[in-house]
C-alpha cells in the first residue's frame, strides 16, 4: 500500500481564506479587528521563523499583529509585565506566548498570568480544564489542527483506536482529551504513551491512528505500525545533510518512506501538522475577538 498523503499546506490555506472571511466581516459589520500578539523570549532559531510565520499570517487574514522579541536576557517580572500590559490592551484579543521560555523563568507563572479570554494556545490551567470537561473554549492549536486534518481527509476518530506517542501539555494530552471527547468529530478510544512506556511498539501496532509526538527523528518505524494505519506525525527535528546549502533538513518523529509503505494515509513533514497549527490559531483569534463582542456565546462554545 502506498499511502495518501495528508497535505497540511493545501487544508491550512482553505482554513486560512475562511479566517479572512471571518476577519473581513466581523470589521465590516462591527468595525473590529482582532488583534494577536505573539511574544518570543531569546533567538531560538525554530521559534523566531515559527513567530514570523504566525505574524506574517495574521497579517495576511488582515488582523491586527504585534511580535514582541525579547532577548534572553529578560527577566521573568519583565515578561510577566508584557502579558499584562496585552491583558490591558483592547486591540489585542489573543496572547501567544511562544515556547519553549530560557530556563530561568518560569513558563507555567507566564501561561497563569495570560488572561484566560485571550489565552488561544489553550495552555492556561482555566482552558486545559474546560477542555478536560468536555467544554472547550480555546483547544490548543496543534490538536485541533490534528483533528481537522483528520476529518477533512474523511478519517473520522469516531471509535477508533487513536494511539497518541508523547504526554506534552501542547500535544500529547490535550490530543488524547480532544478526541476521547463524547462529542462529533472525537468518540475516539484514546491511549497515550510517553517514555516510560513498556511494549511500546505492542501497542502502537494496535492503532487505527497514531499520533505522533515524541520530539525524536524518525522514531516510528514501520515495524511499529498495523496495515492500513493513519499516521499523523507532529514532530520536526533537524538532521544534518551536508548536500543541503543550509546544512540540515527536517523529518517528523515518523520513518516516512517505509511507514508510508503500510499506512492508509501520513502526513508529511514539513508541509504536515505545522501550517495547520498556524490556520487554527488564526481561527481561535478570530475565536477570541467574537467572545470579545458576544461574552455569552463563551458559554455556548459558538
Ligand atoms: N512552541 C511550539 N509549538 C507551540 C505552540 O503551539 N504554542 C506555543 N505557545 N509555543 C509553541
Amino acid at each position: 500500500m502506498s499511502a495518501k498523503v495528508m497535505n497540511g499546506t493545501e487544508m491550512a490555506k482553505e482554513i486560512r481564506a475562511e479566517a479572512a472571511e471571518g476577519v473581513a466581516e466581523m470589521r465590516d459589520k462591527h468595525g473590529i479587528v482582532p488583534g494577536l500578539a505573539v511574544v518570543l523570549v531569546g533567538d531560538d532559531p525554530a521559534s523566531k521563523v515559527y513567530v514570523r510565520n504566525k505574524d506574517r499570517a495574521a497579517t495576511e487574514a488582515g488582523m491586527v499583529s504585534e511580535s514582541i522579541v525579547l532577548p534572553d536576557s529578560t527577566t521573568q517580572d519583565e515578561v510577566l509585565s508584557v502579558v499584562r500590559r496585552l491583558n490591558g490592551d483592547a486591540r489585542i484579543h489573543a496572547i501567544l506566548v511562544q515556547l519553549p521560555l530560557p530556563d530561568h523563568i518560569d513558563e507555567d507563572a507566564v501561561i497563569e498570568s495570560i488572561n484566560p479570554d485571550k489565552d488561544v494556545d489553550g495552555l492556561h490551567p482555566f482552558n486545559m480544564g474546560l477542555l478536560m470537561a468536555g467544554l472547550p473554549r480555546f483547544i490548543p492549536a496543534t490538536p485541533e489542527g490534528i483533528q481537522q486534518m483528520l476529518l477533512r481527509s474523511g478519517f473520522d476518530p469516531e471509535g477508533k483506536h487513536v494511539v497518541v506517542c508523547g504526554r506534552s501539555n501542547i500535544v500529547g494530552k490535550p490530543v488524547a482529551n480532544l478526541l476521547m471527547q463524547r462529542s462529533a468529530g472525537s468518540n475516539a478510544t484514546v491511549t497515550v504513551c510517553h517514555t516510560r512506556t513498556k511494549n511500546l511498539a505492542d501497542i502502537t501496532r494496535q492503532a487505527d491512528i497514531l499520533i505522533a509526538a515524541i520530539g525524536q527523528p524518525r522514531f516510528i518505524t514501520a515495524d511499529m505500525v498495523k496495515d492500513g494505519v493513519v499516521v499523523i506525525d507532529v514532530g520536526i527535528n533537524q538532521i544534518e545533510a551536508p548536500e543541503r546549502k543550509r546544512g540540515y533538513r527536517l523529518v517528523g518523529d515518523v520513518d516516512y518512506d517505509a511507514v508510508s509503505e503500510k499506512a492508509a494515509a501520513i502526513t508529511p513533514v514539513p508541509g504536515g501538522v505545522g501550517p495547520m497549527t498556524i490556520a487554527m490559531l488564526l481561527l481561535n483569534t478570530l475565536k477570541a475577538a467574537r467572545y470579545f463582542m458576544h461574552p455569552h456565546l463563551r458559554k455556548l462554545g459558538g
